[in-house]
């Protein structure tokens, strides 16, 4: 509603859209191979190089000079994206259900903490109502570690009584509205053991895909998100083939509609997903049709110095060496990906490079579906990526990288920031 955003942006030093002579407006060209236009961008925003044929003015800069003069009306698209400037999907990680688990796919079963008030956890439930009703999100991501499921035992059927206890989540998320992602946080492992090359087999990981579909095989607004983050597999196409077991299994428990989510090598990272082999070999996955609808590449992206999401300050809006390049790759082979996994400190660092990103996706709507941020649920507020909102008893507070950039209502999609 327009009084909500006219309060939030009011606070706010708004830069000028508008052009001075000889230097380009806000997502205008600023240079490439044979421009001879204008080469410098207005202030508050950065003439950013897409490739070497296209340079554009992308918001975010410390502004030089500034102006308080109301918000500008129209944002300009940029030509190089043929998006339509809205992601489909943004959200956040509700976390609790994966506590205990480790990068080596170890996950301790008894550590899974719900993120649910009636499981002695934070209210995930609130949260969620808070993020669609106050902040516009639609979408939120559900980790849970594979032994919580299966009690600790590798291969094992779904304990009926931990299922319920996630499914309370699901539900929770559904309630909204929302999208719900139901994500393996298990790094393509058990206990360090890689799926389908030495660890769990294909078969029992495809028998947890397809129990799980089954029971949500006539809910449109689950995804499936296969797995959270593998790394160090040393047979990306053996495990494009795991992949494929369960996205068979899925579709054949009757899970027709949904978005499954493929995810790659490299801590699924957006910015190595084609140069080491992920996209090649994820490409071959397929529906039991032959096609390849629905089936969606997963990346994640932290805006810090290493990729690692463990540091307050961003370095890097992730545009020139994974959002660009990847949204090539994609158009050219006529897929999309999701960005499952993103976030920064609560720091003005974070906030300039984190609002550049979320922009540049949103203008790339195309290929990309969307976000979600890491992470709420059972994240303390001091958690160094932490977007748990806090609830005074009169209602929610986020923190600083949902408000100014990761909740829809805050503008950072149209470059209002
Ligand atoms: C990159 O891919 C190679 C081979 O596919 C694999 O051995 C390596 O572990 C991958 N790197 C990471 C960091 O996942
Ligand atoms: C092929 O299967 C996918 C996944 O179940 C489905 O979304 C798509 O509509 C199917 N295509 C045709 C032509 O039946
Ligand atoms: C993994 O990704 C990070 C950045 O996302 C990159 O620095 C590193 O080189 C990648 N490793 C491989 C083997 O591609």
């Amino acid at each position: 509603m327009m009084s909500r955003k006219l309060l939030q942006i009011s606070g706010f030093v708004l830069t000028s859209a508008l052009a001075v002579r000889g230097q380009a407006a806000v997502w205008q060209q600023c240079g490439g191979t044979g421009w001879t236009g204008d080469t410098t961008c207005v202030s508050g925003s950065v003439c950013t190089p897409l490739n070497d044929f296209y340079s554009q003015c992308i918001p975010g800069e410390a502004p030089t000079s500034t102006v308080t003069s109301p918000a500008p009306t129209t944002t300009t698209r940029p030509p190089v994206a043929t998006g339509n400037g809205k992601l489909k999907f943004t959200g956040v990680n509700i976390a609790g259900f994966d506590f205990g688990c480790n990068g080596d796919g170890s996950c301790t079963a008894s550590a899974a903490w719900p993120p649910l008030t009636k499981y002695y956890g934070h209210d995930g439930e609130g949260q969620m109502q808070h993020f669609v009703n106050d902040d516009g999100f639609n979408t939120f991501r559900l980790p849970v570690g594979w032994q919580f499921l299966t009690g600790d035992v590798e291969g094992g059927p779904i304990v009926a009584a931990n299922l319920a206890k996630y499914d309370d989540l699901v539900q929770a998320c559904l309630n909204t509205g929302a999208f719900c992602i139901i994500d393996i946080h298990n790094y393509a492992r058990w206990d360090r053991g890689i799926i389908g090359q030495g660890g769990p087999t294909n078969d029992e990981f495809a028998a947890l895909w397809s129990a799980i579909a089954s029971k949500y095989a006539s809910e449109e607004r689950i995804m499936f998100g296969v797995m959270n983050e593998p790394h160090d597999v040393p047979d990306i196409n053996a495990w494009a083939q795991s992949v494929q077991e369960v996205v068979t299994a899925i579709r054949e428990a009757g899970a027709t509609t949904q978005l499954i989510l493929l995810p790659g090598n490299n801590w699924t990272s957006a910015e190595t997903f084609v140069s080491n082999g992920s996209a090649a070999a994820l490409q071959k996955v397929t529906n039991p049709n032959g096609s390849t609808d629905n089936l969606i590449f997963d990346v994640h992206k932290y805006l810090d110095s290493d990729n690692s999401g463990t540091h307050p300050e961003c370095t890097t809006n992730n545009i020139d060496r994974a959002w660009a390049p990847l949204a090539d790759w994609l158009r050219e082979n006529k897929r999309q990906a999701i960005n499952t996994e993103t976030g920064g400190g609560n720091t003005d660092s974070c906030v300039q490079f984190m609002c550049q990103q979320v922009a540049y996706q949103a203008a790339n709507s195309d290929v990309y579906l969307g976000f979600v941020g890491w992470g709420a649920g059972n994240f303390l507020t001091n958690y160094v990526l932490s977007e748990t909102p806090t609830n005074n008893g009169n209602g929610w507070t986020d923190s600083l990288l949902v408000e100014k950039c990761l909740a829809p209502t805050s503008g950072a999609q149209n470059g209002l920031f």
